[in-house]
């Protein structure tokens, strides 16, 4: 039986488990994944070390003509963010972006210019793709569309975690502070904000495990697979 290949978009509020679960169901699948808040992030730094003021158009326009995003499998089989030739993988996760890349994100022009690239990535299919507005705007036609939530709590753990394991103790509250900002911003934002769409199946992750979340995922990605090589 032949399975089509489709367009998996993931979407939800910073630290419900999207990426963790994109990754591994695009591996299941043999799916390319494409993590597009990587990519914010990746001009949140470049903005950063350039001293690009946001408020001033010009600026971002020109700045966002010397950027160019790539994704790269390594060694270890894990996907790694490069800006202009340079792996950022690691930069792009300080507490120095976090803060900023909601902002950043909200500027019109970072948006037009990632949602071409994105689009772009999914032209052939086969791809995961997680962010905020991927079901909404990037792929409004994709096959899947899953909306991710969590309780506030479990989000701060995981994100707590994810800094201890790069030997990082970051206060539980300021994590907390950090999501509830990101969340606000991204909800609230003129330009794309985060919402769920007509169509996305929500998944909360409160109280199930990445293996089940995968499970879950998984099952649904093969009906619509099955589905849509009907047509
Ligand atoms: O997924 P993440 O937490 O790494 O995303 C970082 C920020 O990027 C998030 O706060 C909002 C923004 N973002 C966005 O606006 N649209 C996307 N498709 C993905 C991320």
């Amino acid at each position: 039986m032949k399975l089509n290949k489709i367009v998996i978009a993931i979407d939800g509020y910073s630290a419900c488990g999207k990426s963790t679960t994109a990754k591994e169901v695009a591996k299941i699948l043999g799916y390319r994944y494409i993590d597009s808040g990587a990519m914010y992030r990746a001009v949140t730094l470049y903005f950063l070390d350039h001293h690009v003021a946001l408020t001033n158009p010009k600026e971002v326009d020109r700045a966002l003509q010397q950027i160019n995003i790539s994704f790269k499998v390594n060694t270890k089989k894990v996907t790694e963010t490069f800006l202009n030739g340079l792996s950022v993988e690691q930069e792009i996760r300080q507490m120095r972006v976090s803060e900023q890349v909601s902002p950043v994100s909200t500027i019109k022009a970072v948006r037009e210019a990632m949602v071409a690239q994105q689009r772009k990535l999914g032209k052939d299919k086969g791809i995961v793709m997680d962010g905020r507005d991927i079901g909404t705007v990037v792929f409004p036609q994709a096959e899947l569309k899953l909306f991710m939530t969590a309780d506030m709590l479990v989000r701060a753990f995981r994100r707590q975690r994810e800094w201890l394991e790069q030997d990082r103790l970051i206060d539980l509250d300021d994590v907390i502070e950090n999501i509830k900002k990101r969340d606000l911003i991204d909800t609230t934002r003129a330009e794309s904000p985060l919402r769920q769409a007509d169509d996305a199946v929500v998944i909360d992750t409160t109280h199930i495990t990445i293996d089940e979340q995968v499970d879950q995922v998984i099952r649904m990605a093969i009906s619509r697979m099955l589905g849509s090589s009907k047509g």
